[in-house]
């Protein structure tokens, strides 16, 4: 039952009623919810919307929605793309209560569990509904750490302050929130709030105009210029649980292509086929690993979109090169910008046609921005000819590319000029200005003229959240298969179709480090495949930084390369052996782990999530994890802490364990820890990125990894199960297996889920258990071929059989009596038919 409180009490207080002056009444009470008018007395003057509508919806057990909206005259809201229309259900057992304050207005919801408030629109603090200059005020009264809020280069947690959010091509600067208006590319109004306690709650605010959130030590206030309140709260109470809720409301991740998780390799520059070629055969000539092969917009004629110029990439040579890459199981990926050339060609003329382009007052047919081709039109992505003339741009392109990815740059949207150039400006003179930044900066007019009479300034920010989604739908709904759709920018539930990269960084120490919580921010958003430009895009790189940026990166779920075209060649080979050496290994490790990043990002496809995690995630109630080490480590699941080297010169990183048995990933040495449990770890340049595995875990380790050319190749191969004990001689782990392609996979359940537990039965005996659930697919022939070896971390005597139904399976057992590692190889039984290993000490 929904616990109704209704506290109905007035707080005639000097100066509250400045501060907020409405007053809830009609309150009433359903099944599912609530509603109440919420009015502001007398006759305020005209910017006050004096007649709101207050309808609180119970949405499920842990998420709870409540929408303020006027009375009178409808406001621009959302649209449906961003989280698609549920019908209404009755909760049972909701895990928060409601109290409504009337007079002055107040909204409180308290997570039952604990009683603690997560959400307090308190009546005693600010609240104000203006046309233009909306405040929504949480205040919780108790410390707490907030996260997420993006998109932004900034702290992990966020540090008290002022922080915009607005889609903008801004590379940076890292914003401490003083002063606001450092805001970039993308907008998630999201956030993760967590107590020294380790208990969690979540909000979003779904509004797509301009807004500051202003962030103290105890609470959070929305401050927009447009829209309506419309706000989500989610109880958790781990942080795990917060975003499961979270993701729940704006759809779990798309599952993308399994070779999605390859190793991509980009730079802007490479100025005709010769020069990607000789990049591509500098990977088969050092003999690196790669998967994907990236154009940047030199391929284009002038900058056109959709254009191939033939005299750099000529038509035959390109699609041989394509498809030599297709013939070895790699893939291509273009760039297509997000404006269109405003020249007499194909995709010009048939947009204007087809009416396809923002307008504005000064020309109807498409407002005009610059860009990399110079003069150039937007897409109107709420034309209703706006999907089908995307789809048929991208169709052409692919008859003189095979693309089988693509790359949406530039869609803030991005303009060299501040609202139409040769124009006045529109809505720079706002009652209030999120940023302190003319909102029209570096992208086009904000009176931009939308279909349906909708308004560039509240829809800005949906641009490039649209253009993904669009170019998703051409590779599921044209070629049916999935999309591989990498965005700069962003709004809330891009990640049910595409997914994203943290955009322009530096070539520096500290932007490497900052890229831990940009991919920690986008697996909260729900956009687990993410990166950041490995060995940095803007200024030249080090053979030192790309190193250890290699040793970090190829840990991003979205691994690429990319350089702008001004800094010194970062290719692998290109600096020495070091960065050779380091870079190959360091792409090795990855593909020794892609079956388990598989899995992950499998996992939250189906049931929410995040993949690349602060480790508080894993231990909510270690204090240490939430500021201190919040990101100077990862996890990559529930199975592994990495600790890389962050810093210039270091040798060495001290390492901070949460409480657990932790084993060295590469050779299964347990770790011992002192009293503080942060020891050194050795870091040599060149070497492997410091990982270990947590006790209770098992990982399915390729062992082609060492010789495989692509991860396609390692769907061919065997592999060892490595096993790390807990304190309980307990361990477990999964597998995904599907085509990797499919569209429908998961609704179709075209797939199969292996599970793996361990557990040590007594000094002498263990039972390895393998269970497949959903176990619909049918491997193509010699795909996945099975468990090689099983490997022990943790294991007290040597293995003297392994058996299945008593006969003996077992070959080449070895053990390490002083790391306690033991390993058998598994002979003698097709990997298919076990169901059980024994093993006998
Ligand atoms: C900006 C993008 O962020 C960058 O990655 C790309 O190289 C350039 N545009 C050129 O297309």
């Amino acid at each position: 039952m929904v616990t109704k409180i209704l506290i109905i009490f007035s707080l005639c207080l000097l100066g509250v009623l400045s501060q907020n002056s409405y007053v809830a009444s009609n309150i009433q009470w359903s099944n599912n919810g609530l509603t109440a008018t919420v009015n502001y007395p007398g006759n305020p003057a005209q910017p006050v919307v004096a007649n709101l509508l207050l309808n609180v919806t119970f949405e499920t057990p842990q998420r709870i929605r409540f929408k303020l909206t006027d009375s009178t005259t409808a406001r621009w809201e959302v649209p449906d793309i961003v989280i698609p229309p549920s019908a209404p259900v009755t909760i049972k057992q909701a895990q928060y209560t409601v109290k409504v304050n009337s007079s002055p207005f107040g909204l409180t919801i308290t997570r039952n569990s604990n009683g603690q408030v997560i959400f307090n629109l308190d009546p005693t603090q600010v609240f104000q509904y203006n046309n233009q200059d909306i405040i929504l005020l949480n205040n919780l009264n108790y410390a707490t750490n907030f996260y997420g809020i993006g998109e932004r280069v900034t702290n992990f947690p966020i540090l008290p302050g002022v922080y915009t959010i607005f889609s903008r091509d801004a590379a940076g600067p890292y914003d401490d929130g003083q002063p606001p208006g450092s805001n970039m590319y993308s907008n998630q109004p999201f956030y993760l709030a967590l107590d020294s306690e380790g208990n969690s709650h979540g909000g979003f605010f779904l509004n797509s105009n301009a807004m500051d959130v202003f962030i103290t030590s105890t609470s959070i206030k929305f401050r927009t210029v447009g829209g309506v309140i419309d706000f989500f709260v989610f109880v958790g109470p781990d942080p795990e649980d917060v975003i499961t809720q979270y993701h729940q409301l704006v759809g779990n991740p798309v599952l993308i292509p399994y070779w999605g998780l390859g190793w991509n390799h980009c730079r802007w520059g490479y100025n005709n086929l010769t020069a990607l070629q000789w990049a591509y055969n500098g990977y088969i000539s050092n003999n690196i690993p790669i998967d994907i092969m990236w154009t940047d917009i030199d391929y284009m004629i002038g900058y056109q979109d959709f254009t191939l110029d033939p005299t750099r990439y000529p038509y035959d040579e390109f699609q041989d090169f394509i498809d030599t890459l297709h013939e070895a199981g790699r893939r291509f990926v273009p760039i297509t910008d997000a404006a269109i050339a405003q020249t007499n060609y194909f995709a010009y003329n048939t947009g204007l046609t087809q009416n396809v382009y923002i307008g504005s007052a000064n020309h109807p047919g498409a407002l005009v921005g610059q860009v990399w081709p110079g003069n150039a039109v937007y897409i109107d992505w709420f034309h209703p000819n706006a999907t089908g003339y995307w789809h048929s741009m991208m169709s052409q392109l692919r008859q003189v590319m095979e693309f089988d990815g693509f790359w949406c740059d530039m869609n803030e949207p991005s303009n060299f000029c501040n609202g139409e150039c040769g124009y006045p400006e529109h809505y720079n003179n706002l009652p209030y200005t999120p940023g302190q930044t003319d909102l029209n900066t570096k992208t086009i007019d904000l009176a931009g003229t939308h279909y349906g009479g909708l308004i560039e300034y509240n829809v800005h920010s949906l641009y490039g959240m649209h253009m993904a989604i669009n170019s998703a739908s051409f590779f599921t709904d044209v070629l049916n298969t999935r999309p591989f759709v990498i965005t700069r920018s962003s709004f809330a539930g891009l990640g049910r179709s595409a997914s994203k990269w943290l955009g322009d960084n530096f070539s520096q120490f500290n932007w490497m480090a900052y890229s831990i919580p940009g991919v920690f921010n986008f697996n909260m958003f729900g956009i687990p495949l993410i990166g950041a430009d490995i060995c940095g895009f803007n200024d030249d790189t080090t053979p030192e930084l790309c190193s250890r940026w290699f040793q970090l990166g190829t840990l991003y779920p979205f691994a690429r390369q990319h350089n702008t075209k001004e800094a010194i060649s970062q290719e692998p080979w290109m600096m020495g052996p070091t960065l050779l050496e380091t870079a190959t290994w360091a792409i090795r490790v990855r593909y020794s782990l892609i079956n388990y990043y598989y899995y992950l990002m499998f996992s939250v496809s189906l049931n929410g999530g995040v993949v690349f995690k602060p480790a508080f995630f894993e231990y909510p109630g270690d204090a240490n994890l939430q500021d201190v080490h919040s990101s100077d480590n990862f996890m990559v699941g529930s199975a592994l802490i990495v600790h890389p080297v962050l810093t210039q010169g270091a040798t060495n990183v001290t390492a901070y364990f949460p409480s657990d048995l932790w084993y060295n990933w590469y050779n299964g040495l347990p770790i011992s820890l002192p009293y503080n449990r942060t020891i050194v770890l050795n870091a040599p340049l060149r070497g492997l990125v410091n990982i270990h595995m947590r006790g209770g875990y098992i990982i399915p380790r390729a062992d082609d990894h060492p010789t495989a050319m692509t991860i396609q190749e390692l769907r061919y191969s065997t592999i060892t199960l490595v096993v790390a004990l807990d304190a309980e001689g307990v361990a477990s782990g999964g597998l995904a297996l599907d085509d990797g392609l499919s569209v429908n996979t998961i609704s179709s359940g075209n797939y199969t889920l292996m599970t793996y537990m361990y557990k040590q039965v007594s000094s002498k005996q263990g039972i390895l258990s393998f269970t497949s659930s959903n176990h619909k697919y049918t491997k193509a022939a010699g795909e996945y071929p099975g468990v090689s070896n099983v490997v022990i971390y943790g294991c007290q005597s040597q293995i003297s059989a392994v058996t299945v139904n008593g006969v003996s399976v077992m070959d080449n057992q070895q053990f390490d009596g002083t790391g306690n590692v033991c390993s058998a190889e598994i002979v003698g039984v097709h990997p298919d038919d076990i169901t059980q290993l024994n093993f006998s000490f």
